[in-house]
Parts: structure tokens; sequence; C-alpha cells
């Protein structure tokens, strides 16, 4: 029985690094007219209201996309980010969050395709909502970890696909790793990012080193803390992992997150952008 709901923490500073990446990631994909498809295998209700009971008993974006708003100087890096933010707030106040599905709706263009899995049933029934009609996305109530590799490589051969699971269930730890090795030997061009929060420093590099070891090459981590490991209880900090980064995205990653730092730090956090298993020269 799942009892997470992405509501309490939408809009928080892991989804900020989350969604801002993945926005990068959508930019560069566009650089070339080719559709691809974008994967997204624990998708959540699509978007989020900040006056909905979950988002006022934790008020966690207060922490993330409410600190940014109000900054005026913006570097390149987070505009389609805070693009798609704003196209959801008419008004001054923010009153609304886009998660994934509805952030990077927003962003694909008309040859390019989502899939969206969500097992919640109150969830899924939002994002079959949210996309009903819309012929360019197809939602499942599915398991998306199961369903990943069963489904790739897909027909477009490019792909952007993000796993985000919630680690609710401690066996997403060692289940995202298998899914991870298997999609990444049925589609090994494809860009796969996911998503693992820092609250035991030892379990988060436990599961980077296993990802290491599976040796799929090509693996950037980015990783922001806005306070030190074990200072609070819960989540310190959050990473990605991402696998077959496009040209640059080390780069940018490293702006974005030299602009974001000072504003989401709580005091004595830390950040890193870092290949974890080095690019792979094209001659050898
Ligand atoms: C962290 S939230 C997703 C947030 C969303 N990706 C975003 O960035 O806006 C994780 C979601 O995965 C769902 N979930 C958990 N296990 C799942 C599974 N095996 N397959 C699909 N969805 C799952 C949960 O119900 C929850 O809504």
């Amino acid at each position: 029985m799942l009892s997470y709901r992405h509501g309490f923490h939408a809009g928080n500073f892991a989804d900020v690094l989350k969604h801002s990446v993945l926005a990068m990631i959508v930019k560069s994909l566009k650089q070339k007219d080719k559709p691809f498809v974008y994967i997204d295998t624990h998708a959540g209700a699509g978007k989020y209201a900040f006056q909905s009971e979950f988002a006022k008993k934790t008020g966690e974006y207060q922490t993330g996309i409410a600190k940014i708003w109000p900054v005026v100087e913006r570097p390149e890096e987070i505009r389609d980010y805070l693009a798609a933010v704003r196209a959801e707030n008419t008004g001054k106040q923010l009153q609304r969050y886009p998660g994934s599905p509805q952030l990077v709706r927003r962003l694909i263009r008309a040859q390019d395709r989502m899939q969206l899995s969500e097992l919640h049933a109150t969830d899924y029934g939002h994002l079959a909502h949210l996309f009903a009609g819309d012929k360019q996305v197809a939602v499942f109530k599915e398991d998306g970890l199961e369903r990943l590799p069963k489904k790739l490589p897909p027909i477009q051969r490019r792909g952007l696909i993000l796993i985000d699971p919630s680690y609710e269930l401690k066996s997403d730890y060692s289940a995202v790793v298998g899914v991870l090795q298997t999609a990444h030997r049925h589609f090994d061009t494809g860009i796969f990012v996911l998503w693992y929060p820092v609250i035991d420093r030892p379990q988060t590099e436990r599961l980077l080193q296993r990802i290491k070891d599976t040796g799929i090459p090509r693996q950037l981590r980015i990783e922001q803390c806005v306070t030190g490991d074990g200072r609070v209880r819960g989540m310190t900090g959050s990473g990605l992992l991402v696998i077959n980064p496009p040209w640059q995205l080390d780069a940018h990653a490293t702006t974005l997150l030299t602009w974001l730092d000072p504003i989401l730090s709580e005091g004595q956090g830390q950040w890193r952008v870092e290949w974890q298993v080095g690019e792979i020269p094209p001659d050898s």
C-alpha cells in the first residue's frame, strides 16, 4: 500500500534541482528536429496547488521555488523551468506548481511524445484527468519500474527517462539498480535520470556505488545538499544520476548550482557536479 503523496513535497528544494535539470535536458534534445519520447516511471499527480491541504500542511515549497521566485537575476540555465512555473501562475502569488509531467509537457514539441506511469489510485486519477484527450501523452496505472525495460528501445530511438521513486519502500534502492542495468542494455543511447535523496549518507553512497559498479558508461552525478549530512531529521539534500547526459550538461549544471546554492542553502550544505564514470573517448 503506497502512502507517499508528492503533493506534500511539490516545489521543495529537491524538486527545484530535479525539474530545472530536466528542463535543461529537454532543451538539449530539442536541438535536433527528430522526435523523442519522455518516459516518467513515477509520474505523481502531474501538477499541484499550494493551497491544497498537502502543501499547506508542510509548506515545503518555501524551501524551494518560493525562495527563487522573487530573485530577478537568473541564469539562462533556469529560464525554461521558471517559464513553465510561470505558465501555471498567472497572478503575482505562487499558487500552482508543475510536477515533472506538466513541466515536460509545456516544453516538448508537436512531434514528441510522453509516457507516464503512476500507481497511486488518486494521483493516477489526477494525472489521467490532466492529460485526457492529449494525443501526445499516454498515462498508465502500472508499475513504472516493471514497465520500463519492456518498452525499450522506443520507436523514436531518442528518449529521456526519469526514474523518480519516493524510496518509501527500501526495496526501491536495489530495484532501481537492476532496472537501470536492464533498461540501459535495451537502449544504451537513452538519457536516464535517476533521482535520489540524501537522508542517510552511507545509504546514498551505497546506491551510487552499486550503479557505478554496473559498468554503465557516462554517469554524471549532480547533487545539492542544502545543509550538512545528518544536521536535521529527514532529507538534507538530493541528487540526480544522469546516464548519457547531453553535451555540456556538466557545465550548465555547474552554472545552475553556482547560482542556486546560495539561494537555497540552509547552512553547511554543499553541491557537486562530477562524472562518477567518465566519458569514453569516441575512438576507444
Ligand atoms: C517522487 S513522486 C513523483 C514526482 C514526479 N516525478 C515529479 O517530479 O513531479 C513518486 C511517485 O511514484 C509513485 N509510485 C511509487 N511506486 C511506483 C511504481 N512502482 N510505479 C509507478 N509509480 C509509483 C508514487 O505514488 C508517487 O506518486
